[in-house]
């Protein structure tokens, strides 16, 4: 990945100051791209999935670029993966389980997970691979808040899901993160992204080409960030704290 790398790696670091700083009623910070702008390869490198070339990822201002996966789920990043990557053969309950294995303490036990989707429970011993989209990503959320992450990746939620369906489960989300965790979010749906997220950044070729808060960026602004247009050069220019 050659020079290329370190450029995302020093907007990995700039992801994570920004997800860790962004403290306030909407925590939400979204990652918005094209396929292929690099959107997956920041989350898996900042949860230590992948190794950067250059730069360093740093995590509430400990440089954690040299940490295992693990030890990092441990320090409290959490990620739910692209495409969901549950195990299909083995239960609801053994994939819940998966997520418990570097858990830290905190609220969520498999117990609050059940009694917050009953339905989880009905069907724990079912295989995950029967399920449908939807709940394939709720018990995908499960898993990852079982590990009682401070900041949670989440990794394109609506792909591949019925709208009402990504209506329903963003609207879950919001509830289950009122506890205050921290969210960084990647998402090709950019509306979604739009609504849900306090602030944007939209990348293209591992580079992030505009950023700001979804109220001070144009519809037009991100539509030539994401396509790599030329009025895209000028990133939003919206001075820090001046949001109405
Ligand atoms: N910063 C980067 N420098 C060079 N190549 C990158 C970088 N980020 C991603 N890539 C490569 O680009 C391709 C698409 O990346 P990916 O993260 O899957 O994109 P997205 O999730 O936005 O669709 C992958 O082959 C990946 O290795
Ligand atoms: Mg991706």
């Amino acid at each position: 990945m050659g020079r290329q790398a370190g450029n995302g790696a020093s907007h990995e670091r700039a992801a994570v100051k920004g997800a860790g700083e962004a403290g306030g009623e909407r925590p939400e910070n979204a990652i918005i791209g094209a396929n292929g702008a690099g959107k997956s390869t920041l989350l898996r490198t900042i949860a230590g999935l992948h190794s950067p070339t250059a730069g360093s990822v740093l995590f509430d201002g400990t440089d954690v670029t040299r940490l295992r996966p693990e030890h990092r789920a441990r320090q409290g990043i959490g990620m739910v993966p692209e495409g969901r990557r549950l195990f299909g053969s083995l239960s609801v309950e053994e994939n819940l389980q998966v997520g418990g294995t570097y858990a830290r303490q905190g609220p969520w036990t498999m117990e609050r997970v059940y009694e917050t989707f009953g339905w989880m429970r009905e069907r724990r011993n079912q295989s995950a691979g029967q399920l449908s989209g939807g709940e394939q990503q709720t018990v995908a959320i499960s898993r990852a808040l079982l590990a009682n992450p401070r900041v949670l990746l989440l990794d394109e939620l609506s792909l591949g899901l019925a709208p009402v369906v990504v209506q329903r489960i963003y609207g879950m989300l919001s509830q289950i993160l009122a506890a205050g965790l921290t969210v960084l979010l990647v998402e090709q749906d950019v509306s979604q992204a739009l609504r849900v997220a306090s602030h944007i950044h939209c990348l293209l070729e591992g580079r992030t080409t505009l950023e700001g808060t979804p109220a001070r960026v144009s519809a037009d602004q991100v539509e030539a960030a994401y396509f790599g247009l030329a009025a895209a050069a000028a990133p939003s220019s919206a001075p820090e704290g001046s949001e109405p």
